[in-house]
């Protein structure tokens, strides 16, 4: 493509010609677009998010990943699956996006969503100093990031590993959660053994798409029950270290660090089954 016609505002872009392409080809059927080698080698190098893709490294309910490279360098590709069907069928697994109309382009949306939620919060965290892989681009259902590992092997899972200093490990990983609840205003939502890389002898989080947000328009009944869960299953893993800690004492630290002004009274109000606006 001509960089005259990449920069003409009248022609549609290589994702908004994807999507009508698919639309086409699929209407009226409700079924997901399965990922392909193929087909995600093809889209990341015409959406410029990398230059060569070089095999799949894992495949997940909702999105697969791909080792790719940047001229050279590697990256991670993450390819949400396309839904094409009605979003009632997306509901039923439990996904949480505003209800949309049936119409095809809506749900090609709604999976774009979750690489935006993801993409947003890999950048605020990153902002925030917590360790997560830098965000690098976004387009649709893609979004690349950085790859952890080194040239030979990605980075293990830490349920793969066997820490020498469990103890300081553990208060790493419970101090860069609070700056991500803190400070970004997020819970992960889904922090275990398996969604922490143990990196450069330090545990990085990835896999952030089900993030709860605390603001002022959260349940914050939700939000602690998603917060005690993280931390319960972190606590887990470590206590094959024969580590034993409260993990409702570590909720009340949490807590104590934030909660949104209007929410102060959350507790109180449950009790009395008064609804918080
Ligand atoms: N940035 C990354 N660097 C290295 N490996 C990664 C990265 N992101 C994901 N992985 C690998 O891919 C696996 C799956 O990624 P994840 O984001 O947890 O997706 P899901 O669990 O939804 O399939 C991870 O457990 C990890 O082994
Ligand atoms: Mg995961």
């Amino acid at each position: 493509m001509s960089r005259v016609e990449k920069y003409n505002p009248l022609k549609s872009s290589a994702l908004s010609r994807k999507k009508g392409e698919l639309k086409e080809e699929r209407k009226g059927r409700a079924e997901i677009q399965e990922i392909t080698y193929e087909s995600v080698k093809e889209d990341a190098v015409r959406f410029g998010l990398a230059t060569d893709v070089l095999y799949q490294m894992n495949a997940g309910k909702e999105a697969s990943i791909f080792l790719a490279h940047w001229k050279g360098h590697p990256i991670v590709l993450k390819a949400y699956r396309m839904w094409l069907s009605s979003h009632r069928i997306s509901k039923k697994k439990g996904f949480h996006v505003p209800a949309s109309s049936k119409k095809t382009y809506c749900v090609l949306d709604m999976m774009e969503s979750f690489a935006v939620v993801e993409f947003d919060l890999l950048e605020k965290c990153f902002h925030a100093g917590v360790p997560v892989p830098t965000p690098i681009g976004r387009v649709g259902n893609y979004l690349t990031m950085r790859f952890i590992g080194d040239e030979v092997e990605p980075a293990p899972q830490l349920k793969d590993v066997h820490l020498v200093n469990p103890e300081v490990v553990l208060n790493q990983i419970l101090d860069d959660y609070l700056i991500m609840y803190r400070d970004v205003h997020y819970i992960h939502g889904d922090l275990s053994r398996y969604n922490i890389l143990w990196w450069q002898d330090r545990g990085w989080f990835i896999d952030v798409p089900q993030a709860y947000e605390v603001g002022p328009w959260c349940d914050m009944n939700k939000a602690e029950r998603m917060l005690l869960r993280d931390i319960r299953n972190v606590l887990s893993y470590f206590e094959s270290y024969d580590i034993h800690r409260d993990p409702k004492h570590i909720l009340e630290v949490f807590l104590s660090e934030y909660i949104p002004s209007n929410k102060k009274h959350y507790r109180e109000l449950a009790q009395d089954n008064v609804e918080l606006l």
